[in-house]
């Protein structure tokens, strides 16, 4: 779980994951929705560097169905997830990838993500269709393209992956210069097919200040009615 980001885009402030939605850290949502899917045995987590032992302190502290492990992130999200790779023991063939910042995520996409790799899958991505136009832009904010919409997605996390697959991605794409913003970016590098299943709108990554007054909305309403959160 990557969950070492500054958040900048958030404002000021404690970095991204610790920041609290509903009176608990993002992180702690986040680690909850994955422990809860029962599909997950461990979870490890690159926390930001200068707060690893705060992190391990308050996950500490959870009661998770899951083994939890904190390592120190690195500078992009790639790096992040690099870190977290290396800690994983050997014994392990499935692995998801899960933003901190999608903390509402539910156990069901979690789920059907696992499955799609356990059934033979080497890279599973959610997906969403996208609502905008969205425009391709040159060096001097000018259009130089309009890809057809019905054929654009927004993905989401976890993206699911067979361990080696992400693994020999990550090892070749180690000192990279343009990071990949996803996991599945990296695979598809090696030629791997990437698998696109349907994402979930609760899934959405809390990024912008609108994002965190969405994600408050949607945990009143799992209140409200008894739902996880
Ligand atoms: O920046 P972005 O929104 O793509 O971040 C997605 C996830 O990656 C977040 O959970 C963030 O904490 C994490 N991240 C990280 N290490 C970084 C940058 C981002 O773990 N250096």
């Amino acid at each position: 779980m990557p969950a070492a980001g500054r958040g900048e885009r958030l404002g000021p402030g404690t970095p991204k994951a610790l920041r609290s939605l509903g009176g608990a850290p993002m992180l702690v949502h986040a680690v909850h929705a994955l422990a809860a899917s029962r599909s997950v045995d461990l979870i490890v987590v690159a926390a930001p560097a200068s707060q690893v032992d705060e992190v391990k302190a308050m996950l500490g502290q959870q009661e998770l169905a899951s083994d939890i492990s904190v390592v120190s992130g690195g500078e992009t999200r790639q790096d992040s997830v690099a870190r977290a790779l290396l800690a994983l023991p050997s014994d392990v063939d499935v692995v998801l990838v899960h933003d901190a910042a999608r903390p509402l995520v539910p156990p069901e996409l979690i789920t059907s993500v696992v499955s799609a790799v356990r059934r033979g899958a080497a890279a599973v991505v959610p997906a969403v269709p996208v609502v905008d136009t969205i425009k391709q832009v040159g060096d001097h904010d000018e259009v130089v393209g309009t890809p057809d919409r019905s054929r654009l997605r927004a993905v989401q996390t976890p993206q699911g992956f067979s361990r080696q697959v992400l693994q020999a991605a990550h090892a070749r794409a180690d000192g990279d210069t343009d990071p990949a913003t996803d996991d599945a970016g990296l695979v598809e590098r090696d030629g791997v097919t990437v698998h696109v299943i349907a994402g979930h709108e609760e899934a959405f990554k809390v990024t912008r200040p609108i994002d965190l007054i969405l994600a408050e909305a949607v945990l009143a309403r799992r209140r409200a009615t008894g739902g996880l959160g």
